[in-house]
This record gives structure tokens, C-alpha cells and sequence, in this order.
């Protein structure tokens, strides 16, 4: 069975939130094959266990990280994440901070890469509104950008939508084993 750690990061609970309905979504694929991490609760260490990763941020302080990952991002310095992949999931505010949108999911991304990490679950920008984002690169955001504050009522699909994505990235389901969301 495929192990997939989920390192989360909140300061008002929104990422949170978003990480229980990822694990709900995987949980209806296959029980059980995602523990959740509060990084504020536990070192990163444990990071190299699994099989995969998704890391969920989101960015504060105008394009600054969450202060929990702030804290522990160091902590990846130490870690080879060589081969793993790493699916990314950022929370922002388009219409508070189009010129520093889902930064902190951009930031993280890139520090997994520089670990080795291969990154997965990028996700298209149509239909969001923003000028600047350390997330895009190459016309696409490096993960999932969810935004509870302008578009809430979208955030339940696009999970729905992203985890079969990643799901059939990781392996862990099949083209033919998704179903339209
Ligand atoms: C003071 C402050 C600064 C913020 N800065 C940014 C930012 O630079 N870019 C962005 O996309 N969102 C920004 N946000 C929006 C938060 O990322 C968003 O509210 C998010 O849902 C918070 O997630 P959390 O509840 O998990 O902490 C900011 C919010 C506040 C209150």
C-alpha cells in the first residue's frame, strides 16, 4: 500500500480544513493511505518514511510562509528527498494579494525540488485572478491553489478534482479507476 504523509501548516485553520477533505478524498479511493501532520506539532523528519508527500501552506505576511513552516523549513535542509514525489497545496487571497498570490506554495515547492523531490499535481491558473505569483512557473501553478477567501464555493471540487489527479500520479489509482468528479 501506497503510505502518503500530508504535512500541513494554519494560522486560522483554512489549510486545515482543506487537508481533512484531501484525506477524505483519498480515504474514498483507498482507506487509510494518508496521515496527517501538523508541523507545528512535528518535525519534518519523518518525511523520508513515505512513500509520497503532499505539503499544504498557505502564504502569509505578504509572500511570507505560514509561521510554522517558517519555523520548521530548515529542517528540510537535512532530509533527501531524492526520487519522491511531492504534491503541493497552497491557500491564498487573490483579491487581498494579487501581487504576492499562493508565494509560500512557490517557496516550498521549489525547497522539495532543491531536496530532489519530483514534483507533482500542477494545476492550471484559468480562472483565477492575480498578477504575480512566486507559484507559477511555465504558465502553471506548482500545486493546488485554493482560495477560501474569494471563491470558497469552488474549494470542494477542485480537491475532488486535484486528488484524482495525484492519485493517478502516485500510482495509486489508474486512469480507468477515476471517475468525473
Ligand atoms: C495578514 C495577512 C496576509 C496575507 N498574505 C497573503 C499573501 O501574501 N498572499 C496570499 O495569497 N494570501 C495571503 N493571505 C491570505 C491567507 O493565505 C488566507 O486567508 C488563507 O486561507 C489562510 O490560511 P490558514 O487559515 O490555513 O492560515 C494573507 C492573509 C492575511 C490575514
Amino acid at each position: 500500500m501506497t503510505a502518503i504523509g500530508l504535512y500541513y501548516g494554519t494560522s486560522t485553520g483554512n489549510t486545515e480544513d482543506a487537508a481533512e477533505q484531501i484525506q477524505k478524498a483519498f480515504d474514498a479511493l483507498k482507506p487509510g493511505m494518508v496521515t496527517l501532520i501538523d508541523v507545528m506539532k512535528q518535525d519534518l523528519s519523518g518525511m523520508t518514511t513515505f512513500d509520497g508527500l503532499i505539503l499544504g501552506i498557505p502564504t502569509w505576511n505578504d509572500g511570507e510562509l505560514q509561521s510554522d513552516w517558517e519555523d520548521a523549513i530548515s529542517q528540510m535542509d537535512d532530509l533527501d528527498l531524492q526520487g519522491k514525489q511531492v504534491a503541493l497545496f497552497g491557500l491564498g487571497d487573490e483579491n487581498g494579494y494579487p501581487d504576492t498570490y499562493q508565494d509560500a506554495m512557490g517557496i516550498l515547492a521549489r525547497k522539495a525540488r532543491e531536496r530532489g523531490a519530483e514534483l507533482v499535481g500542477f494545476w492550471p491558473t484559468e480562472g483565477y485572478n492575480f498578477e504575480v505569483s512566486q507559484a507559477v512557473e511555465d504558465g502553471h501553478f506548482l500545486g493546488l491553489a485554493l482560495d477560501n477567501d474569494v471563491t470558497p464555493e469552488l474549494t470542494a471540487d477542485r480537491i475532488k478534482q486535484w486528488v484524482q489527479q495525484v492519485a493517478i500520479e502516485f500510482g495509486v489509482i489508474t486512469n480507468a479507476e477515476s471517475v468525473v468528479v
